[in-house]
């Protein structure tokens, strides 16, 4: 059999990246060019930037993947791409430059869920994987628990009502001052602080066990750090952080654990750029060991927007015959 070689690209938010990824699971490179500085000074993403950047980038991205995996263009087989969801000009700069290459090459291409992406994230470091699993996907634009059924095969059981885990993370940190982006700013303050020092409410939707809500959470702290500057009470990041972080992780992990309940699931997985927080992925950890569950995780850079989780993803879905034309497009909403 000849082997697979998958060019992946990812260009749905602030980071340009580009992959070669070998049989689905062997990555041979990972380029990661991170736009993080520059939207810092704005305090989060500004989007007509980030295409601006991701066209700047994309090419030189492209071609440090082709040389670290010791390839070229001639030994791909295929081309894998982000076509959603994301923000649609930074989506649009992947999918023009994979169709680009594509009908140059005459290569197959192949659009992915970058939600399928983050879920394959997975099969990289284990590689006994195999679904059905469970999966938390949590990140800055979503807040997903799925099953994954089969490759490709996908049911969500929860999702968020208002904000994102992650957006949370970024909102909060900015309101205490902590500054973008704010998921590690929050998970380092949190170390030095005492998560039982502020009791914010861990929010509940009446009508789904699965479904998350955390704008509740973050509109609480806010009244909390306006209710001690009008009573001249000292602010302290470390234990609001700590005590925030425990609401959010909280409340993960005991859907999470209902859905294992309910399922009889075995294998519960996580992904997105929260679960490179350490705290989250210990209690997960714990709470899976407790019910006999096998616990997997991504390390921290295959957890943040990357482009071999795309390779990987795309790998599965060109296995199973998924292919797409050159009217490919950039589907900002796109559905799992
Ligand atoms: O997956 P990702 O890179 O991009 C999206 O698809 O959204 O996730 C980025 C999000 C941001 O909201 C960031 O604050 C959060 O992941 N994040 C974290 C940590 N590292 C990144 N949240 C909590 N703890 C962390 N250590
Ligand atoms: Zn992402």
């Amino acid at each position: 059999e000849k082997d697979v070689l998958i060019l992946a690209i990812e260009s749905s938010c602030d980071e340009t990246a580009a992959a070669v990824v070998k049989n689905g699971r062997e990555v041979l490179s990972n380029i990661i060019s991170s736009q993080i500085a520059l939207h810092t000074l704005y305090g989060g993403v500004v989007p007509e930037i980030a295409s601006r950047k991701h066209i700047e980038k994309i090419n030189q991205v492209i071609q440090e993947a082709l040389d670290t995996a010791k390839v070229t263009l001639d030994d791909i087989t295929a081309v894998g791409v982000t076509y959603g969801p994301g923000l649609v000009g930074a989506l649009l700069v992947g999918v023009a430059e994979a169709k680009a290459i594509s009908y140059a090459r005459k290569l197959p291409l192949v659009g992915v869920h970058h939600i399928e992406g983050h879920i394959s994230a997975n099969y990289i470091e284990n590689k006994d994987l195999e679904p059905p699993f469970l999966c938390l996907v949590v990140s800055g634009g979503h807040t997903h628990l799925v099953k994954a059924a089969d490759y490709g095969v996908y049911e969500i059981l929860g999702r968020t009502r208002d904000d994102a885990a992650g957006e949370a993370f970024d909102k909060v940190a900015r309101a205490i001052g902590l500054g973008y982006p704010g998921g590690p700013k929050i998970e380092k303050a949190a170390r030095e602080g005492n998560a039982e020092a502020i009791s914010f409410p861990k929010a509940k939707i009446s009508d789904s066990i699965y479904d998350f809500s955390f704008s509740g959470v973050k509109s609480s702290v806010l009244n909390y750090i306006n209710n001690c500057k009008m009573k001249e009470i000292p602010i302290v990041q470390a234990d609001i952080a700590a005590s925030f972080q425990k609401a959010v992780i909280d409340v993960l992990i005991e859907h999470a654990m209902k859905a294992v309940e309910e399922t009889g699931i075995k294998k519960f997985a996580i992904a997105g750029g929260v679960a490179s927080n350490g705290t989250l992925r210990e209690g997960m950890r714990a709470a899976c060991e407790k019910r006999g569950v096998a616990f997997y995780h991504p390390s921290p850079v295959l957890c943040t927007d990357n482009a071999a989780m795309i390779g990987t993803a795309a790998y599965y879905e060109y296995l199973a015959g998924t292919r797409h034309g050159l009217d490919l497009n950039a589907v900002p909403n796109l559905k799992l």
